[in-house]
């Protein structure tokens, strides 16, 4: 989606609005300043907005070459008693902090407080404990979108064990590899989850995954009530095994510097990475863009459709919201599910006020036609936010227009697993928005763009996205392979992090993101790995080789095309494409269902046998024009029959 970038859209628009924001225009040149100026004093500051048993008096020691990042070192502190314990002592145990919405429109919503959730914590806690879980033990969760996966994950911080949260629509495949990479002993899942009124076989999967790992436990939560097999001594129903569990379970004080997570992402080559991050800095990180850039104020509702899986709802739905105390709406379901109008029927039914989704949800919604969203009632909002990918202007001015019926702000936030937070956005109140742009870097971000050879190009230009100094919510390394995050993230920009993004940045110093420069493709806002795909395909019997390119697609951004070659002697059918992106769905999941499988004779390579990766980009662009030299193939013909067979032309 390139349309975002065209230079004739860069116009400002800024609503009128009518309350007070936690900064204005000029506080946020104040502050950028501070926090550029003199990062530790505003990190500082930052940081007293959290309860510490000890407060840091170091604040940052970080260094990109060699690469190791420190923030608030000595400090001690436990991020689920900041984001529960502290409001429940406050006196605020009465707030709400979920209100649950069931993917069954029959069923009924309901509100949790904070003091209820600080029970329901407690116990889960006690419950790992008596399990047998430890302190910096991985703990992996595989859980539909409910209230349970975020006491799993509060639960798992509270006693200091490390989470490494897996989405639920990831195969039992996919779901193996990450237990074993982070060698976890313990899987938190649920019966199983639903989604669109169809049910999700979670803990089928995990015991098809614990046919390739083993574990000793595995913390089965009931919510669906579909049939499931337990197996003596390694699974333990939480209903029954919790009974006996006290209610006293004191947070562990854990050092600023201790893991909080693991989370799994692609990247341009091999198998996903673990991301960690770290507790204290992570904890202020969130705490602040939260604030800052949803501009959140008690008493309002808050809601971020992500999926705990993903690291938005690591931020923005568990951690973030709930270390300001917001009170926040879980939705398990889908956005088309009875219809076209759930998320606006649930705007209205909730009294929402901020609104956090996806491009790919909005260009969905869109294509439906205003009526979905006008039969609901969107005068609670005053706030609306995407995140995933570049939103086309079209898609845009439609939420702008039609959902925020022109008065709510959008903020546009980019940012990244590896980030922890949001890194550029507009503040609601400091800046006017240009539809496509991300906009202005939050406190303390330093962007920088970079041609191919790493030179830096100042004003009004184009380049490769670099941030040069480090933020509190700064991944610290990849788990178990810290020489892996050097080389991904340090080592194409000596001594800058690469965000693996391109990136514009105009006359009024807006920033608009362009999308991966690597081998990445982002599927409806989910990082999909080309590698990873590639393997998946080859591990196919009938496979010879793969070649795997994301192309533009209307609704999802990017859709995956992969050309295949087969065996000697093995025939194209419509039966065997069918077989392969099954194949393909069962290694990772449904989320890497190939778009366009195309088998075809040969793969264009130079005379050293690489794949010209840009060719086949082209073609699955549809983009013949432009297929630039191809005097350097060891065959040209093979162009010709790629062309021939470019399907859905
Ligand atoms: C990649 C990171 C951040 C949580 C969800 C995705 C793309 C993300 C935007 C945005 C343009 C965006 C980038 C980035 N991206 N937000 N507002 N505008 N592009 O996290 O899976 O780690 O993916 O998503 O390409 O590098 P992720």
């Amino acid at each position: 989606m390139s349309d975002n970038v065209s230079k004739n859209v860069a116009k400002i628009i800024s609503p009128r609005i009518n309350e007070p924001t936690h900064v204005t225009s000029s506080q946020y040149d104040k502050l950028y300043a501070q926090s550029i100026n003199d990062p530790d004093a505003f990190w500082a500051e930052q940081a007293k907005n959290l309860n510490w048993y000890k407060m840091p008096t170091k604040i940052s020691n970080w260094s990109y070459d060699p690469v190791s990042i420190k923030w608030f070192e000595d400090g001690v502190m436990n991020i689920c008693h900041n984001a529960v314990d502290r409001h429940v002592e406050a006196g605020k145990g009465d707030v709400v902090a979920m209100i649950f919405e069931p993917d069954d429109t029959q069923g009924e919503a309901r509100h949790i407080t904070y003091g209820q959730l600080l029970s329901d914590i407690i116990k889960m806690a006690g419950t790992l404990k008596k399990m047998g879980v430890k302190k910096g033990d991985r703990v992996t969760i595989y859980m539909p979108m409910i209230v349970e996966g975020a006491v799993a994950m509060l639960a798992c911080a509270r006693i200091g064990a490390i989470h490494s949260v897996v989405f639920g629509g990831f195969s039992p495949d996919a779901l193996a590899g990450r237990i074993k990479d982070c060698q976890s002993r313990f899987v938190i899942c649920g019966d199983g989850g639903w989604r669109g009124g169809k049910s999700v076989p979670l803990k089928a999967n995990v015991d098809a995954a614990l046919k390739q790992v083993d574990v000793d436990g595995v913390l089965v939560i009931k919510h669906s009530c579909i049939d499931i097999d337990m197996q003596d001594g390694r699974d333990y129903d939480y209903d029954e095994y919790s009974a006996d569990v006290g209610d006293i379970c004191p947070c562990e004080p854990m050092n600023a510097e201790d893991p909080l997570f693991i989370l799994y992402t692609s990247g341009s080559t091999g198998s996903p990475k673990g991301v960690l991050h770290s507790i204290g800095g992570y904890a202020t990180w969130v705490a602040a863009t939260f604030k800052y850039i949803f501009d959140y104020k008690a008493g309002e509702i808050f809601w971020c459709t992500a999926d705990i899986g993903w690291v938005t709802g690591h931020s923005y739905v568990v951690y973030g919201p709930l270390i300001n105390g917001a009170s926040q709406v879980i939705f398990e379901g889908v956005p088309n599910h009875p219809d076209f109008g759930r998320f606006w029927q649930i705007i209205a039914k909730h009294r929402v006020n901020i609104f956090y989704t996806a491009p790919t949800a909005i260009r969905a919604l869109m294509r439906e036609g205003d009526a979905p969203v006008k039969a609901h009632d969107r005068s609670s909002l005053r706030l609306l936010g995407t995140v995933g990918e570049p939103i086309n202007p079209e898609a845009w001015r439609w939420y702008f227009d039609v959902v925020g019926e022109g008065k709510s702000p959008i903020v546009d936030t980019w940012w990244q697993t590896e980030t922890g937070g949001v890194m550029i956005s507009t503040l609601p109140g400091a800046h006017g928005m240009k539809p496509g742009s991300a906009g202005k870097p939050f406190f303390g971000i330093k962007p920088q763009l970079v041609d191919n050879e790493g030179n830096i190009l100042d004003g009004a230009t184009s380049g490769n996205l670099c941030i040069t100094d480090s933020w509190p919510g700064q991944a610290r390394t990849v788990y178990g392979d810290h020489e892996r995050f050097i080389q991904t993230y340090f080592s194409t920009y000596k001594g800058k992090y690469f965000t693996g993004d391109g990136c514009r940045r105009d006359e009024d110093e807006y920033y608009w993101i362009t999308g991966r420069v690597d081998d990445v493709i982002n599927v409806s806002g989910h990082r999909m790995g080309t590698a990873e795909i590639e393997s998946a395909l080859v591990s196919h019997p009938l496979v010879a080789e793969a070649a795997v390119v994301g192309y533009p697609h209307d609704i999802k951004g990017q859709g995956i095309y992969c050309y295949v070659t087969l065996n000697a002697g093995e025939q194209h059918s419509d039966e065997l494409v069918a077989q392969l992106r099954a194949h393909v769905r069962q290694e990772i999941g449904p989320i890497a269902t190939p778009e366009h499988l195309h088998v075809t004779p040969a793969l264009p390579k130079t005379r050293s046998g690489k794949i010209m990766r840009r060719i086949l980009r082209k073609i699955a662009e549809n983009d013949f024009a432009a297929l630039g030299d191809i005097s350097t193939l060891a065959d040209p013909s093979v162009v010709d029959s790629l062309i021939e067979g470019r399907l859905n032309k």
